[in-house]
């Protein structure tokens, strides 16, 4: 996804600006650009990554610049649709995160003016409307060209001499961070970390004024306040900390974020007492949405709380729930969405809280849209997530699923103190899976020459064969798919054969014996076949062309130890096929467009 940044201050602007889009690189991206301004604006951008661009570009002057890595949407990644973007007389430069959806009309419109486009972009209309609008007042023509738009944005804009930054947004994050006579805007924390860590989140339809010496906020016409946060994320842990790969050192976090997310977060307030409420009188429904690694985490919740609260649960993709989904006022939403950005996922809560259903939301980023849109909002404590694969993120949102529900629990006092136990036990369970990596690893090798891929998984474990299918297609790009075991018969089983490895998730609950059966149905397909089981369980070790131990915890616990299992094989798997793991094509860190 896009990502942009500005910096205004004292200091030349350039090597800034390519440090903070550097920081960006993990949204994904295929061209980048900078403009510095010294009065007059230059600019320079390219199809390429931010360390080509460094090395090529001339060294311009000037204290105040914007930049930006494009995420192609509207026309091919190239130099002339990379941004900044600008108007006529290379006056004003833009650049912008989101989508026009009303661009080809104003485009039309401004032609029939006598403005000259000269890429494909959507976002070029926005200098054109600027230059259109632009009577010696840069925010005011900002102001009245944002008002010709529909669709979504983060854009920042520079121009006509002024020794402003102005920045607004809709529907697409964006933060200004504080400096000591200067300062800083970006897509998200992360780019400017090096820097400050004093944060101010813009609102839906903010338009700041951003100088050297402070920033001032507009929203709707009127002057508006917007308070200061502090980061609490260290510049370490927002970096590769010695890894190959974000990827691997997030797997690896993953004990510390455990224990990080539940010595943290206590039950209290009223969302608990909501859940509380439900499964006492069992009146309303609960509904968990999210998207890719989010969703799939929502999927293992219903599970939870299916078993936990004794309640029907549903799960669904915010993405589908937008157009088809239904909800009445009473039912209570838990939306999950790591990057707390997500474009599908902010559509939802704002459709359930039009219907009066109040939304809780577990997110990884405070001060996220998406916190700032639910009734009541849980932090995750897993930190900066910079691969663009979910992994610690996810777990995260486990972690808090299981205590939720276990907060609310209508199970025997005995049960709730086992659960509790296994709980505490699962950093450890979850650095046991990390200390074989070397094993995985061994295993993914003889994966790697496969093109297709299946996991099979049951109950709780069925979301965990689907996250282990999107996790290794994201990044290995081999097509992988997760079936519920029980639907191989009813279609899958015609793909079987020697070419089709199947990764079987056996778990010791009530599903081991039908789980078995379908083992048994793959090998008699030709399959090569690998099962993750739980240590003592050998019942497969007689089908199975290869096992994978995990450690063995209580079943409902057992998504946290298959899924670490199946990221690290995944991880090995893209390596050995010499994948840019963090960076996948085609993909975006935060999907900020629907
Ligand atoms: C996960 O590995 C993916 N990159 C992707 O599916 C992701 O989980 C999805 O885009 C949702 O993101 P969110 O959690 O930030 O809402």
């Amino acid at each position: 996804m896009c990502g942009i940044v500005g910096y205004i201050g004292e200091r030349q602007a350039q090597p800034i600006l390519l440090n903070c889009l550097s920081h960006l690189e993990y949204r994904g991206y295929d061209s980048c650009g900078i403009a510095v301004s010294d009065g007059a604006v230059k600019v320079y951008k390219d199809a390429v990554r931010v360390a080509e661009l460094k090395k090529t570009m001339p060294d311009f002057d000037g204290s105040l610049g914007i930049g930006h890595t494009r995420w192609a949407t509207h026309g091919e990644p190239s130099r002339v649709n990379a941004h900044p973007h600008g108007d006529c007389q290379n006056e004003v430069s833009v650049v912008h995160n989101g989508i026009i959806n009303n661009f080809l009309k104003l485009k039309q419109q401004l032609t029939s003016e006598g403005h000259t486009f000269v890429s494909e972009t959507d976002s070029e209309v926005i200098p054109h409307l600027i230059e259109k609008y632009y009577a010696g007042d840069l925010e005011k023509a900002v102001e009245r060209a944002l008002a010709d738009i529909e669709g979504s944005y983060a854009i920042i804009v520079m121009g006509y001499g002024e020794n402003t930054l102005i920045a607004a947004r809709k529907d697409s994050p964006l933060v200004i961070a504080l400096g000591d006579r200067e300062n800083y805007i970006a897509s998200d924390v992360p780019a400017v970390l090096d820097y400050t860590s004093r944060v101010i989140y813009l609102e839906d339809g903010d338009i700041a004024t951003v100088t050297a010496g402070g920033v001032s906020f507009r929203n709707g016409g009127k002057t508006a306040k917007r308070s200061e946060h502090k980061v609490d994320w260290s510049v370490e842990e927002a970096r590769k900390g010695g890894y190959e790969h974000y990827m691997l050192k997030e797997i690896h976090e993953q004990p510390r974020v455990i224990r990080d997310t539940l010595g943290d977060w206590l039950p209290n307030g009223e969302p608990f007492e909501d859940l509380k409420k439900m499964s006492e009188d069992g009146t309303r429904t609960l509904l968990m949405l999210g998207c890719g690694t989010s969703y799939h985490a929502a999927l293992v919740g219903k599970y939870i709380a299916q078993e936990m609260l004794g309640l029907p649960v549903r799960a669904e993709l915010a993405s589908e729930f937008n157009y088809h989904g239904r909800a009445l006022p009473e039912t209570l939403a838990v939306t999950l969405t790591q990057s707390g950005e997500t474009a599908d996922v902010l559509m939802a809560i704002k459709r359930l809280k039009d219907v009066g259903c109040r939304v809780m939301a577990i997110t990884n980023v405070n001060g996220s849209s998406v916190s700032r849109l639910a009734d009541h909002t849980i932090i995750t404590r897993a930190g900066p997530e910079i691969s663009v694969a979910a992994t610690k993120s996810f777990l995260a949102q486990l972690m808090v699923l299981y205590w939720l529900m276990m907060s609310c629990a209508r199970v025997e006092p005995k049960r709730q103190a086992e659960m509790v136990l296994q709980l505490r036990h699962m950093a450890s369970r979850v650095t046991q899976v990390l200390d074989s990596e070397a094993e995985i690893a061994e295993r993914a090798g003889y994966l790697a020459k496969y093109n297709d891929v299946f996991f099979i998984g049951r109950g709780i474990n069925y979301p965990v064969a689907l996250e282990g299918a999107l996790k290794l297609k994201e990044i290995s790009y081999v097509h992988a798919e997760g079936f519920a075991a029980g639907e191989l018969k009813h279609g899958p089983f015609a793909l079987l054969g020697r070419e089709k490895p199947v990764i079987a998730v056996l778990t010791q609950d009530a599903t081991h014996q039908t789980m078995l059966t379908s083992i048994r149905e793959v090998k008699a397909r030709g399959s090569p076949l690998m099962v993750l089981a739980s240590e003592g369980d050998d019942s497969a070790d007689s089908l199975a062309d290869f096992t994978i131990t995990v450690p063995r915890v209580d079943p409902l616990f057992s998504p946290v130890v298959n899924t670490v299992t199946l990221q690290l094989l995944a991880y090995h798997i893209a390596r050995k096929r010499g994948c840019p793991v963090d960076f996948p094509k085609n993909l975006a860190k935060s999907v900020t467009v629907e």
